[in-house]
């Protein structure tokens, strides 16, 4: 389960990179995107880094955990945000139709091509949807438990995400592109072992309390900051 404040304080240490790759994003999607949706948004973070990259459009966002959507609407930057708790595994229920439909971090989760081809029909024209997943070079460089790491992996193996890739080439009416964007980030080492005692990575969740309680006391760097290579998989699906 996750804990608003101690799920924001880990996923925070990425919103100069989070803002970044939006950036990158911009550059890919030079047009003008009026209606903008955060499916999965958590506490706001992606939502946030859209609405620096975007400021001028109208951004709804949306999650399945009631707590961080709370916290999301707490916070006073993001008080132009439309925040609502919707089910991702759900599109056609959603009301609306964007430009931009962002999921971020959260493919992994609900990794289903006809999952995700319901929001292609929430696109108005020429609208994209966008799919952003951490990449398993990214994976990794955390220093965190190796099974971790490998049920991280095992929710988007290479070979699904080589089939959703040519699948999402071949639909009728959409252009699709891929590229990548990553660098270097310096994270705290105490926030990160707080996110790992405290399970704030889904993968964590099926490991035993037991494993990571014996993982909290090995000798692990005593360093304030670790570097991890934070980098995302970039798929875009644009109306033609
Ligand atoms: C790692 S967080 C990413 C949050 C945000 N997109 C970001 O990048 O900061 C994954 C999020 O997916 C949400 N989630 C998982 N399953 C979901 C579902 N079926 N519908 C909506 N949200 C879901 C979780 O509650 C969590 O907030």
């Amino acid at each position: 389960m996750y804990s608003a404040e101690e799920f924001n304080e880990f996923y925070n240490l990425f919103s100069n990179y989070n803002n970044d790759l939006f950036k990158h994003i911009c550059t890919i999607d030079r047009n003008i995107r009026k209606q903008i949706l955060d499916v999965a948004c958590g506490t706001g973070l992606s939502t946030s880094a859209i609405q620096i990259n975007y400021p001028l459009s109208h951004i709804d966002a949306f999650d399945l955990d009631k707590s961080l959507i709370d916290y999301a609407i707490k916070l006073e930057e993001l008080k132009d945000i439309n925040f609502f708790v919707h089910d991702a595994k759900i599109p056609n229920a959603l009301n609306g139709s964007w430009d931009l439909i962002v999921v971020k971090s959260s493919l992994h989760l609900f990794f289903d091509h006809s999952i995700l081809k319901g929001y292609l029909n929430l696109l108005n024209e020429k609208g994209v949807l966008c799919l952003l997943e951490t990449t398993h070079t990214s994976i990794d460089s955390y220093p965190i438990l190796n099974n971790a790491k490998n049920i991280w992996k095992k929710n988007i193996p290479t070979e699904r995400k080589a089939e959703l890739v040519k699948e999402f080439r071949n639909i009728d009416g959409f252009d699709f592109t891929s590229s990548s964007f990553g660098y270097d980030v310096k994270i705290s080492s105490r926030v990160l072992n707080n996110a790992v005692k405290n399970k704030q990575i889904s993968c964590l969740w099926e490991i035993a309390d037991e494993q990571i309680r014996e993982w909290m006391t090995r000798p692990y760097s005593k360093a304030d900051f670790v570097d991890v290579f934070a980098e995302f998989d970039v798929f875009f699906l644009k109306k033609q």
